[in-house]
Order: C-alpha cells, then sequence, then structure tokens
C-alpha cells in the first residue's frame, strides 16, 4: 500500500470512476467528488465496504467553496492530500453559431473553472507543504479545435491546456507538477449515449489504430503522473488519441 491520498472530481461513473478504481488498486486512499453524491458512495462503499480507504465528496467543481471544504474534510479525515484529478467536465452539442451566453458559461463552468479553482485550491495546499501532483483531464478537442463536442467544450479544454502550463510554471519550485492528458473518444458510456451508432462506425473509422480509447490507459497515465517519483513531468499535456492528431 502506497498510503497516498487522491482525489478525483466526476468519479461516480465514466472516466473518473476508472480513474478511481485504478489509484485504489495502485493503494491509494480515494476521495471520489462529484454533484451525484449516490452513485459517488455506492462506488466509494464498493472500493471500501468500511470507507477505510474510499470516500464520497459532495462537490460542484464550479464552486471554489467547495474545493476548499472538499480539502478540508479529507484532511480531516486521513491527514493527507497527494494528488488532484481535475476530471469532472461535460459538454451539450450546440452548432457554434447558436452557442447562448447561458450554455457557454455552463460548459465553461464545468471544463475551464473547475481546472482553475482546483489548481488554486489544492495547488496552493500542495505548494504549502512542498510536495504534490494535479493532472488535469483536457480533450483532443481543445488542441485540434474539433467542434464534435461543441466549440464551447473545445474552447474550455484548450484553455484547462493552458491553466496546466501556468500552474507547472508557478507551482513548480514548490515540489508541485501540474500535467494534462488529452484523450481522443473513448470507449465509454457517454460515447455511446451521445453519438448515434452510424455516426460512431465512421468516427471509429477516422482513427488511425482503428478502435475507441481504453479509459483504463487513461487512468494508468493519471497514476504514472501522480506517483511521487514524477516530478521531471510537468506542463505537459500528454495525447492518448491513437493518433488522430500528431505533433
Ligand atoms: N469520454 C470521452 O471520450 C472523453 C474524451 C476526451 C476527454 N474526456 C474528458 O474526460 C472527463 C470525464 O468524461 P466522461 O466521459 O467520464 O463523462 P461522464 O459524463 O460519463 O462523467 C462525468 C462525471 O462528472 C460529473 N460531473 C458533471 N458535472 C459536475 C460538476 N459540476 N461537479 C462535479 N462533478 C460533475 C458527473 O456527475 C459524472 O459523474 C471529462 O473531463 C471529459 O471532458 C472524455
Amino acid at each position: 500500500m502506497s498510503n497516498r491520498v487522491v482525489l478525483i472530481t466526476g468519479a461516480a461513473r465514466g472516466l473518473g470512476a476508472v480513474v478511481a478504481r485504478r489509484f485504489h488498486e495502485a493503494g491509494y486512499k480515494v476521495a471520489l467528488a462529484d454533484i451525484a453524491i449516490e452513485a459517488a458512495q455506492a462506488l466509494a462503499r464498493e472500493l471500501s465496504k468500511d470507507e477505510s480507504s474510499a470516500c464520497a465528496i459532495k462537490l460542484d467543481v464550479a464552486s471554489k467553496a467547495d474545493f476548499e471544504a472538499a480539502r478540508d474534510a479529507l484532511l480531516e479525515r486521513w491527514g493527507a492530500i497527494d494528488a488532484l484529478i481535475n476530471n469532472a467536465g461535460a459538454s451539450k452539442v450546440v452548432p457554434a453559431m447558436e452557442i447562448t451566453a447561458e450554455q457557454f458559461d455552463q460548459v465553461i463552468d464545468i471544463n475551464l473553472r473547475s481546472v482553475l479553482f482546483g489548481c488554486q485550491v489544492f495547488g496552493q495546499h500542495f505548494a504549502n507543504r512542498g510536495a504534490g501532483r494535479i493532472v488535469n483531464i483536457a480533450s483532443l478537442a481543445g488542441q485540434n479545435g474539433g467542434s464534435a463536442t461543441g466549440a464551447h467544450y473545445a474552447a474550455a479544454k484548450g484553455g484547462a491546456i493552458t491553466l496546466t502550463k501556468v500552474f507547472a510554471r508557478d507551482l513548480a519550485a514548490h515540489g508541485v507538477t501540474v500535467n494534462a492528458i488529452s484523450p481522443g473518444p473513448l470507449d465509454l458510456p457517454i460515447v455511446h449515449e451521445s453519438v448515434p451508432a452510424e455516426k460512431l462506425e465512421k468516427v471509429i473509422a477516422g482513427i488511425p489504430v482503428g478502435k475507441l480509447g481504453s479509459a483504463a490507459y487513461i487512468a494508468d497515465v493519471a497514476v504514472l503522473l501522480a506517483s511521487a517519483d514524477a516530478y521531471f513531468a510537468n506542463g505537459a499535456c500528454w495525447d492518448v488519441n491513437g493518433g488522430l492528431y500528431m505533433r
């Protein structure tokens, strides 16, 4: 057991749930933070019946106060926090010309304010203790301007990659690293729910490796970047996209 502690946002389902399982398997104590608290609680109890090594925390990533409360609750519970995975994200696809102010703000809140507040609150805490790891889950859309998931989402994810660099530079001297992972389309429920089967076939045919990505592999990359000896990986955007975007 590594005895390290990680908080993962959006851990109730999808990629966040896979990431939570992987960190738990790697010996971490895992805090599953989500607005969907019941699903997060169910997974936490599945991972740790007595909640000694997994717990659920109600957290809306658009709220800085929620990040502060989560930090305090975890410090009280387990005495330390080693890593934050800013994973929560969402989008509602709307043609670029039709995105309203409300839709834009909502998508920016969930995908970009989330990263700002997570990095501010946990970055400061990690800097004060002289060690910490932050991993931001970005997206291929934020790199290539792909609008299949919405222009607001692509813009927010591009912003998340930029914030990764800003915090990576500011916090590096304090023992804190900040990296992004930028997945292409993954074999996850949201992809099958939101893309009609016929369209999905075309998407897959356009991916050089000919398959959707594995969430478990993204989770492995997050575990790698969160490890104590990962100090030299900093400010990077780790592309895992099947060859859809090469640079
Ligand atoms: N699925 C993909 O193919 C793919 C590709 C690239 C990037 N990503 C990114 O991976 C991350 C996870 O995506 P997913 O596919 O698992 O999505 P998902 O919709 O299946 O899960 C998202 C989770 O975030 C939670 N959430 C939503 N709003 C929240 C809020 N305001 N506060 C706290 N939690 C909130 C949801 O309750 C849910 O548990 C996102 O950042 C997404 O942009 C996904």
